[in-house]
């Protein structure tokens, strides 16, 4: 939500800074700005839409500087047009600021400002930050960074922010509380970034910004990190594993083809070095510490939003079935606001791609307070979920940048089988046998994708052909592929804009079965094979009303080919596998039919890949 990126040293900011939004709009992407300063003054450009906009109105003789800072806006408060976008800037534009989260006490703090004779000039809740850095300046003999912090202290909500001034030139400032910045440190030069990807090719040195903390940097390479109390805070610098190919779209036209494409390698990385499959054996250091209150937990709550709360929903199927532990799972947005009953002794799995998400972190907070234990399963290293879990479980699914969640999804679902079988092994609820029969399976996993891969591309190109132009779309699946349909539904309604639905097949004719008509396709995600029959009643129910099926089953499955108006067959897989594999061909459908409709596939209107508001 909003991504911010900061860049002061040697070199021209200004390039640095344009490419970096733009490997930063997956955040959001509905205005854009930048701030420079060119030696005298803060030049300021802002514009609706995207990063191209920016650059199509920016002079390029005003494109010199060294230091500069620049935003891709998600809107949260006022319409995302030119004045709202950021940078925002005081009257004489000599301090400017780019945030990213939500100024939640802003319209008290906007009326003390305009009572003190500061006008605003935009609807954002940012604005009142110029003027309260403004105001601390103008009122006291201080630092910028001490304006900053005495700011920052008056605020309540979320924030990571970016502030330069024509009349500190030679400094920049970040700060955050609740939403992501890290620093990276290069010679004579700094980046404040929400993430690693704006300064990937230029240092592998960076700090992850904790919660409540300012950084101030200086033009002469120096830098000092502070709490909001204005103690100094020991930096701890970390080495950075992301590589530029990694971030970048290597010869497909969208990242989220390239990132479909990934699966196979995403799927590996995952469970490489964790397992040994032939002998049965999982080991998930992040896990051992914590054994005995693993086993000894009556039960596990899983946290999540999005595509990873449908990972959640797989994972309680797998956990219960393998392991016999009681799982519930719960949307982190509504878990933070009820009153929900916890133990100490519960056990939180809280998963996230992006790691920042607020309502899981809320989420996480409050079940803290409790005295459970935070496992994370997250993608993202560094990112705060992690950071704010007791331990957890890497996904290693590395940078995903289509805003439609698609490698990030089948890595969780592969850690999170890998968890479920560590803990039956744990509590011998598995025969090793069993466990053995898995993870061979899951371990073959990828060379069977990366086999399929293109058929599935070329298969779902085409049934995309007959369904671009649906209104509607129903997706229908029983045990572990029920989470799949409603993911299958997710990915077809963020990237394509048709309506659609996921049911689980039985509960179709509670309701879902009035909308069947000839004009009503119905996606049967079927290649469990064990709920069969019964997927086979379903499909005969849509049969008998003319629905159009498209059915992803198993290789000879000839009775649900012959119900179905399009198949899509799939390897045969154990069954806690198949969610991994009937993932693949619902995104490559969604794919397609959003490229039919001419899409933009990887950042679909109004959507941001990570939600750092509520
Ligand atoms: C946004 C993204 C989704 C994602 C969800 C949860 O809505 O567009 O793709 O599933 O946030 O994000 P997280 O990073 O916590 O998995």
């Amino acid at each position: 939500m909003c991504g911010i990126v900061g860049y002061m040293g040697f070199r021209q900011a200004y390039p640095i800074v344009i490419k970096g939004l733009r490997r930063l709009e997956y955040r959001g992407y509905d205005s854009a700005g930048i701030a420079i300063y060119d030696n005298q003054a803060l030049k300021i450009y802002k514009n609706k839409g995207k990063v191209d906009d920016l650059e199509a109105i920016i002079p390029d003789e005003f494109r010199l500087g060294h230091l500069a800072i620049g935003h891709t806006r998600w809107a949260t408060h006022g319409e995302p047009n030119q004045v709202n976008a950021h940078p925002h800037a005081n009257a004489e534009a000599t301090i400017s600021v780019i945030h990213n989260g939500i100024i939640e006490n802003y319209q008290t703090l906007k009326s003390e400002l305009i009572n003190r004779g500061y006008a605003f000039k935009s609807e954002t809740d940012t604005e009142v930050l110029v003027h309260l850095i403004e105001d601390v300046l103008k009122n006291q003999q201080c630092s910028l960074k001490e304006a900053v912090r005495l700011a920052l202290n008056e605020v309540t909500g979320a924030y990571a922010i970016c502030v330069i001034s024509s009349l500190h030139p030679g400094e920049m400032i970040g700060a955050r509380k609740g939403s992501p910045l890290l620093l990276g440190l290069g010679e004579n030069e700094f980046f404040l970034a929400s993430d690693a990807s704006p300064l990937v090719e230029y240092t592998k040195k960076i700090i992850y910004l904790n919660e409540f903390e300012i950084v101030e940097l200086k033009s002469n390479g120096d830098f000092q990190i502070f709490s909001l109390e204005n103690d100094i805070i020991s930096p701890y610098i970390q080495e950075l594993s992301i590589k530029l190919e990694m971030i970048e779209k290597g010869g497909f036209d969208f990242f989220m083809h390239k990132e479909i494409y990934e699966q196979p390698k995403s799927i590996l990385d995952s469970v490489r070095g964790r397992i040994d499959a032939n002998l049965g054996i999982i080991k998930l250091a992040g896990l051992e510490e914590y054994r005995n209150k693993l086993l000894n937990s009556k039960r596990i709550i899983i946290m999540a939003c999005g595509t990873s709360w449908h990972a959640a929903l797989i994972a309680e199927y797998l956990i219960e079935d393998l392991a016999r532990i009681n799982v519930e799972v719960e949307y982190a947005s509504e878990f933070r606001y009820r009153n929900p009953v916890l133990y100490p002794e519960d056990v939180i799995i809280a998963i996230s791609q992006s790691g920042e998400t607020a309502d899981t972190l809320a989420a996480i907070d409050m079940a803290k307070q409790k005295g459970c234990l935070i496992l994370g399963v997250c993608n993202v290293v560094g990112s705060s979920i992690p950071r704010a879990s007791d331990a957890g479980c890497y996904t290693h699914a590395g940078p995903e940048i289509g805003v439609a969640s698609t490698k990030a999804f089948t890595a969780q679902l592969s850690v999170l089988t890998l968890m479920a079988l560590w803990l039956a092994d744990q509590k011998g609820t598995l025969t090793k046998q069993k466990i053995t029969e898995i993870l061979v399976q899951l371990e073959g996993l990828p060379d069977k994708i990366q086999e399929i891969l293109p058929d599935l591309d070329l298969q779902t190109q085409e049934i995309a052909k007959d369904f671009y132009e649906s209104k509607n779309f129903l997706f229908l699946g029983r045990g572990y592929n029920f989470p799949s349909a409603l993911e299958g539904a997710l990915k077809l309604k963020e990237i394509s804009y048709i309506h659609a639905e996921g049911y689980p097949a039985a509960e179709m004719k509670h309701g879902p079965i009035a909308l069947i008509d000839e004009q009503m396709p119905v996606v049967f995600v079927a290649n469990n094979m064990s709920l069969k029959d019964k997927l086979v009643s379903n499909m005969q129910e849509v049969a008998a009303r003319k629905g159009k099926i498209i059915s992803i089953s198993i290789e000879n499955e000839t009775e649900i080919k012959n119900l179905s108006t399009h198949f899509i067959a799939l390897p045969e897989i154990h069954e806690v596998l198949t969610p991994i594999l009937s993932a693949i061909p619902m995104q490559l459908l969604a794919y397609h039919i959003a490229l039919l409709r001419g899409c933009n596939v990887d950042q679909p209107r109004n959507l941001a890949k990570s939600v750092t508001v509520e």
